[in-house]
C-alpha cells in the first residue's frame, strides 16, 4: 500500500503542476467523457484512455459492430476493437453512447465465474461471459435512443444501470448521489486519488468469493462519476489492471479475506467524466 501511495504522490505533484485547470474543491463532476483503465502514470497512452461516445467515432477509431439492437440478452449496438472483448462499447439506435461491457472467456482455467455469478451478473452468450452496464434508461436504448440535444446536455448518460440477469430491462439503477447509497447493500471502502470513494456490493470480511459481486462504484464529491469491474481471473488484455494483494486495503474496508487466495485479479476503472486524472481531492 505504501509503495502505491508514494508512487502516486510523485505523479500527483507532477500532475498538479501541469494541470492548470485544477480547482480546489468545487468540481461539478459532469458526465462529459468516457475513459477506461486507471494507471499510475496519467500521461501513459495506456491509462485513462478516451473511448468514442458516438457510433461514427467508434467506426473511425477501429471498432466494429458485433451485434445490433435485437439481441435477446443485451441492448444496443455493440462494438469491439481488435477482437478484444475487455472493452465492448454499446450505442443506442441513434448512435449515442449507451453502455459498456466486458467479455470473459468461458474456458478460464480457474473455473471463473463461480455458479453464483453465472447470469447474475455474468451473462453467458456463445463462448463468453459478459458483464454489462448501461448509462441511460434501458427501455430507451433500442426504441427511441437519444437526440443530439440530449446527448449534448446529458453527456455520457443519465444514470448507471448494472445488468444482473439475462434480462437487460431489469438492470439495477445505481444511486447518482452517494447520500442515497446508505440504504443499499453497497459497502463503503476507501477513497483513492483519481479514482474516488469505492463501494463494494455486500462485501464482508469472511464472505465467500463465490459471492463477490465483480463491480465497484466510485463517488467523487458525493456524486457517482466512475465505476469498474473486478474479476477473479487473470485476463490478458492490456486494458485490465492487476492490483496486488498489498493494495487491496487501499480500496476496500473490510477486505474480504478470500480475495487474498483468489489469484491474480483483473480490474477495470471506467470513468464517465473527461478529466478523472485531476480528481485528486479525495472525498
Ligand atoms: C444480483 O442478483 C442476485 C440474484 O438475484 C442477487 O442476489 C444480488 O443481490 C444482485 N446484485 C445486486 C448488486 O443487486
Amino acid at each position: 500500500t505504501m509503495g502505491l501511495f508514494s508512487s502516486f504522490a510523485v505523479i500527483l505533484i507532477v500532475n498538479l503542476t501541469i494541470c492548470h485547470g485544477w480547482l480546489l474543491g468545487s468540481k461539478s463532476h459532469p458526465w462529459d467523457g468516457l475513459k477506461v483503465t486507471w494507471g499510475i502514470n496519467p500521461f501513459s497512452s495506456s491509462s485513462f484512455v478516451n473511448m468514442p461516445r458516438t457510433e461514427s467515432e467508434a467506426k473511425s477509431s477501429g471498432f466494429t459492430m458485433i451485434s445490433g439492437c435485437g439481441h435477446a440478452n443485451f441492448l444496443g449496438k455493440r462494438y469491439m476493437k481488435n477482437n478484444d472483448p475487455a472493452v465492448i462499447l454499446i450505442y443506442d439506435v441513434n448512435g449515442y453512447i449507451a453502455g459498456i461491457q466486458a467479455g470473459l472467456p468461458t474456458t478460464l482455467s480457474n473455473g471463473y465465474p463461480p455458479a453464483n455469478l453465472k447470469n447474475q451478473p455474468l451473462v453467458q452468450d456463445g463462448d463468453k461471459f459478459y458483464m454489462t452496464a448501461y448509462f441511460v434508461s434501458p427501455d430507451s436504448i433500442c426504441t427511441h435512443g437519444r437526440t443530439a440535444g440530449q446527448f449534448s446536455s446529458q453527456g455520457t448518460g443519465t444514470d448507471l444501470y448494472i445488468q444482473n440477469s439475462t434480462d437487460p430491462m431489469a438492470s439495477i439503477r445505481i444511486p447518482h448521489q452517494e447520500s442515497a447509497i446508505g440504504s443499499t447493500a453497497w459497502v463503503k471502502g476507501h477513497c483513492f486519488p483519481a479514482m474516488g470513494v469505492h463501494y463494494w456490493y455486500a462485501a464482508t470480511l469472511d464472505m465467500s468469493c463465490d459471492n463477490f459481486f465483480p463491480v465497484f462504484l466510485l463517488y467523487n464529491g458525493g456524486v457517482l462519476n466512475a465505476f469498474g469491474w473486478a474479476f477473479q481471473a487473470d485476463l490478458s488484455s492490456s486494458r485490465f489492471e492487476h492490483p496486488t494483494t498489498s493494495s487491496f486495503a487501499a480500496f476496500m474496508n473490510p477486505v474480504p479475506q478470500c480475495l487474498y487466495n483468489a489469484g491474480k485479479l483483473s480490474t477495470l476503472h471506467i470513468y464517465l467524466n473527461g478529466n478523472p486524472q485531476t480528481d485528486l481531492i479525495c472525498n
